[in-house]
């Protein structure tokens, strides 16, 4: 079983959107292991954006991430990393395609609702600066073995 970190940014929280978004994640199976509110400081959000530092569009980046309460969550799944981010569109809630996350709840290429990781390494990295180890829980919901074949997990 796979893991990645996915963020809920605060224009996520702002707008009243957590439950119908964090939805569409259970409803497709994934399966929830961490879970914490927090504030993001600037030196974390230097610590999380660490490649986006230098990109002119940092400073606004920081301020946005900064501005409001953010939901951190890990899930796990088979595949979950693409999955999620297939899940989640184009970076831009303006390119994302229809009938993902973006493409129907955002209009913004800053304000795109969530983050996710997008490979092994960046969600190992991600999840480390938000969840201590023990903080990541392992479970198996009752439900299991009706969302994926034993051979499949
Ligand atoms: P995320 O997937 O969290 O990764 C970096 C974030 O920076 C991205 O989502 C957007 O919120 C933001 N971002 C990426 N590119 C731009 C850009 N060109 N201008 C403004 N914000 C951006």
């Amino acid at each position: 079983m796979e893991r990645t970190f996915v963020m809920f940014k605060p224009d996520c929280l702002e707008r009243g959107l957590l439950g119908r978004i964090l939805s569409r994640f259970e409803e497709k199976g994934l399966r929830l292991v961490a879970m914490k509110m927090l504030r993001v400081t600037p030196d974390l959000a230097k610590q999380h954006y660490a490649e986006h530092v230098t990109k002119p569009f940092y400073p606004d980046l920081e301020q946005f991430i900064t501005a409001s309460p953010v939901v951190a969550t890990v899930f796990s799944g088979p595949e979950v990393i693409r999955v999620v981010r297939e899940m989640l569109g184009a970076t831009s809630g303006l390119k994302a395609a229809s009938g993902t996350i973006r493409g129907d709840y955002s209009a913004s290429r800053q304000m795109n609702l969530v983050h996710a990781s997008d490979s092994p390494e960046s969600a190992a990295r991600e999840m480390a600066i938000y969840f201590k180890p023990a903080e990541i829980l392992q479970w198996t919901p009752s439900l299991a073995g009706w969302l994926q074949a034993p051979s499949e997990v």
